[in-house]
Formats: C-alpha cells, structure tokens, sequence
C-alpha cells in the first residue's frame, strides 16, 4: 500500500491568521498530527520555511516529542535550517526550493545547478541518520543529478500532474504529466532511490496518481487540511487513507 504523510502546515497557517504573538493558539498543529496519526498515517510533514509565516520552531520541537510516527521536516538548503535539522534530528528531511514571494512551494529544485551545496548538505544530514529527499520536478536530469549526490530518495513534484488534471481530467496534458512522472518514478527506482510524490495532491486526483509505479509516499497537505474542517481531522485522513488502500 501506498504510505501516506500529511503535511499539517495549513493548520498553523489558520492559526497564525489570528494568534501570531502566543505560543497556545488554535488550531494546535500537534494535535491535527496526533489525530491523523491515531487515524493510520504514516508520517506527518511540516515546512519550516524561512518567513515562518506558518510553522514555528516550537512546532517542530513538540511534534517531535508528541509522535511515535516519523516527522519529515520540509526546508530549504539553507546554514540555518541545517543547523535546526541537526538539533531536532528528524526521521526524514525534505529539501525544497524557497522563494519569500510564493504562495507555496512552486517548483522543484535545480540539482544539476546546486550540486555542490546540495551534495554536501546530504551528506551531512544522511550521516546524522536522517534519510534526506530532494523535492524535484519529474525531469531526467533532475534525478540523474539526485542520485549523483546520493541522495536515498526523491520526492516529485506533482504539480504539473495536479494543475492539468484541475483543467481536464481526460486531456492529453493529464495522461502527458501522468507519463512524466512514471518515467521519473522508473528511472529514480532503477537508480536506487525511495520515490514518494506531492503537490496539489487531493480526493479526486489521487486515484489517477496510483498507477505511477515504485511510489512509497504520497505527502498531502491543502486537501485533508480542508475536508477536516467540514468532517474533522481523523476522519479526513482515514478516507485518504482508504484511496490509496486498494
Ligand atoms: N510536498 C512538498 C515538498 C511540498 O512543498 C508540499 C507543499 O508544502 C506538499 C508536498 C503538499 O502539497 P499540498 O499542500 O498541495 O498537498
């Protein structure tokens, strides 16, 4: 079965609309983790981006005391979210592209580009026994890149997937970003990477998404967050949980 990580960030985005100076505000991002873990999820995911304009640092340190399930941290290649990481220690962590101006994270990395600085970063994170992914577009050089650096897995993005399947689900475009990520999937597995996937991820696409082969983890944010506000956060996750389940 397909595993499943739920990125909790958009809780605290709600909490931060209204509680930016106390530390207790609600919703409580630790408690959404710890309902969809008692609901079945296998990792729970959050972004510390650099504006902290929803995760805190104090987020990290409680999710990291609360559960019992893996806790990826999402960050960008930067000295001082290394330096958080190697504090913290993490089960996983992701590395992103950051841009302060984006509404979320909008692209993959550019491996081929940052080679050395990411290289060096995953070595240092793999050595602390933090098992490092690169978040990158579904691009053979990308991950002929990934591998290079030896990076154990690969996250891909699934944007392009998600944003076409939003326009026509039958379109060409879809089955075309479908096909991509297939062939990234192969060729990341083939070069011996874990491959999970996320972006834009939700109920509907997500059946679609299944047919990629070598998938691991599919990291979904927006989309549970949303559906627990109506159905609440255990159920939300158990009906994604059920998707990916055949
Ligand atoms: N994976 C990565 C690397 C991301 O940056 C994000 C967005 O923060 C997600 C997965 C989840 O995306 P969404 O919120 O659209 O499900």
């Amino acid at each position: 079965m397909l595993k499943l990580g739920v990125n909790i960030d958009h809780v605290a985005t709600i909490r931060q609309a209204r509680y930016r100076e106390v530390t207790d505000g609600e919703p409580d991002p630790v408690a959404a983790a710890r309902d969809s873990e008692a609901a079945g999820c296998h990792s729970i995911t959050v972004h510390l981006r650099e504006d902290r304009r929803h995760i805190q640092d104090e987020d990290v340190r409680r999710l990291k005391r609360a559960l019992d399930i893996p806790l990826n941290l999402e960050m960008a290649n930067v000295s001082e979210m290394v330096s958080v990481a190697s504090e913290l220690l993490p089960e996983a962590v992701c590395i992103v592209p950051e841009k302060r101006e984006e509404l979320t994270t909008e692209g993959g990395l550019d491996v081929a580009q940052a080679r050395s600085r990411l290289a060096e970063t995953v070595s240092w994170l793999q050595a602390l026994g933090i098992e490092v992914s690169l978040f990158i577009d579904p691009v053979p050089d990308q991950i002929d890149a990934s591998a290079e650096i030896r990076a154990k897995a690969i996250e891909l993005h699934t944007g392009a997937f998600a944003e076409a399947f939003k326009r026509d689900r039958r379109s060409d475009a879809t089955d075309e970003a479908l096909e991509r990520l297939s062939d990234a999937a192969r060729q990341g597995h083939g070069a011996g990477m874990k491959v999970n996937a996320g972006h834009g991820l939700n109920y509907r696409n997500v059946l679609r998404l299944r047919q990629v082969p070598h998938l691991t983890e599919l990291n979904i944010g927006h989309s549970i967050v949303s559906r627990a506000v109506t159905v609440g956060m255990r159920r939300a996750v158990d009906e994604m949980l059920c998707l990916l389940d055949d």
